[in-house]
């Protein structure tokens, strides 16, 4: 079990005020943006127990495939062994803690150390130690890769450190949610044709908490202020369809139409995409992950906290066989990059504003807002065992 760090809450708000604050409607208390220990809390509380996003299933289809990640500051590689069994372990050497695989994504026949050499089978076991006979180890299967929870939803792979629910619990109604949506669940569907997109896989760093940039992604209110000539040139934002779940889980689907302007680039192919009504569409995993689609094509994003006042976006793309592709990238690059580009500023703006010390916790918007309030109330009750 992680330790959870003594935080005497009376020094950064009374939590009886965060439950009336957040009761009338208004935004958690500005240290929940800034302050040290409230991210050690999420990092024990939350992200090494939640599951989380490492990659689709079709990065890792084929034996000796595996892809990397880090979750609340463990290393963690996700391979599928000769049996065709997907497996999570540890990324960390069983002889002296170093991490084994260092590349992010990757082909292999084992996992071998590059410290001291010592090799380690697809499914975990230690199968080679260099000068094994002067050893005097103990047993190798006592030294296999530590093994971790390891699921899929919508064809998608998720690990946990320690989870306290199954994946399922996690996503709670989340999947009948997208399939009202219109979602058809191209990463679950080996006919989808999805391939991986190199040019729109990686990552950059945002200098805002990770819970501006969640909230960022749970409301439309700011589309057309702030995205004039992206999001709102080429999708109707005024009116998102929008959908939470229930059961006090947080998962969201939300979706913007295309401008009328923009459907004859897409409307030809549109047999390729039915399901998908919308230019984009997205849907919000608890605690930090997107599944992104419609005319956009199909993406996911995980967004990961690397400080109290940082963090890390990695995205994936994926290429939807039959889309037009060059009118796809372009619109990617136009909401993704140039709308991206656009939230991060104004993300890195807010985050100043939260540690100006001049700030009092406003009030949100019901209607265009209450996304954002769900996603603090989850945060809320997640972290206030912690502090009460
Ligand atoms: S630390 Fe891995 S072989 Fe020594
Ligand atoms: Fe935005």
């Amino acid at each position: 079990m992680a330790t959870v760090d003594a935080v005497t809450p009376t020094q950064l708000f009374d939590p009886v005020d965060v439950d009336r604050q957040l009761e009338a409607g208004k935004v958690l208390p500005p240290a929940f943006y800034t302050d040290a220990s409230i991210r050690r809390l999420e990092e024990s509380l939350i992200f090494r127990h939640a599951w989380q996003m490492v990659c689709a299933e079709l990065d890792v289809r084929e034996p000796g495939q595996y892809v990397t990640t880090e979750i609340a500051s463990v290393p963690v590689v996700v391979v599928r062994d000769k049996d065709r069994v997907l497996h999570a372990f540890v990324n960390i050497c069983t002889h002296r803690a170093n991490p084994i695989m260092d590349e992010a994504a990757g082909t292999c026949h084992h996992m071998r150390c590059g410290y001291h050499g010592w090799a380690f089978a697809l499914d975990g076991r230690l199968t080679a130690v260099p000068k094994f006979a002067e050893g005097n180890l103990p047993p190798l299967e006592t030294l296999g890769l530590r093994p971790l929870p390891i699921g899929t939803f919508a064809g998608i792979v998720f690990v946990a450190l320690e989870p306290q629910e199954t994946l399922g619990e996690q996503v709670g109604e989340l999947a009948q949610l997208m399939t009202e949506a219109g979602y058809d669940f191209p990463f679950s569907n080996p006919q989808s044709g999805l391939e991986p997109i190199a040019e729109h896989t990686g990552d950059y760093s945002v200098d805002a908490n990770w819970k501006v940039v969640a909230e960022n992604f749970a409301e439309c209110y700011h589309c057309g202020p702030t995205h004039p000539g992206t999001f709102a040139a080429a999708l109707e934002v005024g009116k998102p369809d929008w959908a939470l779940t229930q059961d006090g889980k947080f998962g969201l689907a939300a979706g913007l139409p295309l401008r009328k302007s923009m459907k004859p680039k897409f409307e030809p192919r549109t047999a390729e995409y039915a399901g998908s009504p919308y230019g984009f569409a997205q849907f919000f995993v608890w605690p930090n992950a997107l599944i992104l689609t419609g005319a956009i094509g199909d993406h996911l994003m995980r967004l990961d906290p690397t400080g109290p006042r940082s963090t890390r976006l990695a995205y994936w793309g994926y290429k939807r066989p039959g889309l037009p592709e060059d009118e796809v990238d372009a619109l990617y690059k136009l909401l993704m990059y140039d709308g991206g580009a656009e939230d991060k500023v104004i993300m890195e703006g807010v985050q100043r504003g939260l540690e100006s010390g001049f700030y009092e916790a406003g009030p949100t918007m019901a209607g265009p807002e209450a996304v954002v309030s769900a996603f603090q109330r989850q945060v809320w009750e997640a972290l206030a065992p912690g502090l009460r």
